[in-house]
């Protein structure tokens, strides 16, 4: 909702992709409640398969799933060109904080290489 409601002047489209089927049917009640299906248009199913139909170029991708796929998104968003020139990759809790480093859920040599990959940097 927030992303439909900050970017209603550009008339930006979106896409989310989610997996969980009761995430699904949730978002699905909450962009028919608030009439957000003009811009808002998700996709349903594992991400890094989803990642392989979209098609076109995005100026943000918010990633903020299973940390343990974050590596393979970046990945396949990037060689597939999905990201506009000027784009940006936003991945939430990318680097955990030092006390959950060793956290199952975070696999932090992984998320180090995206973090510590100066190519993915923004200038
Ligand atoms: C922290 S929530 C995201 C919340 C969302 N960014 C928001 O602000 O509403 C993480 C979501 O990723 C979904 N998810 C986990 N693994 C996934 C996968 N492999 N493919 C697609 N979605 C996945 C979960 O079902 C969950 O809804």
């Amino acid at each position: 909702m927030a992303w439909h409601e900050s970017t209603a002047a550009l008339g930006t489209e979106i896409i989310t992709l989610e997996l969980d089927p009761k995430m699904i049917a949730a978002s699905r009640r909450t962009f028919d409640k608030y009439r957000l299906n003009d811009r808002i248009k998700l996709i349903e199913g594992p991400a890094g398969e989803s990642i392989l139909n979209l098609t076109g170029q995005f100026d943000l991708v918010f990633v903020d799933a299973n940390k343990d796929g974050y590596q393979d998104y970046v990945q396949k968003i990037l060689n597939r060109k999905l990201l506009s020139p000027n784009g940006l990759i936003l991945c939430d809790n990318s680097k955990p904080p030092h006390r959950t480093r060793r956290h199952p859920r975070y696999r932090g040599d992984v998320l180090t290489r995206i973090s510590d990959d100066q190519s993915l940097l923004a200038a």
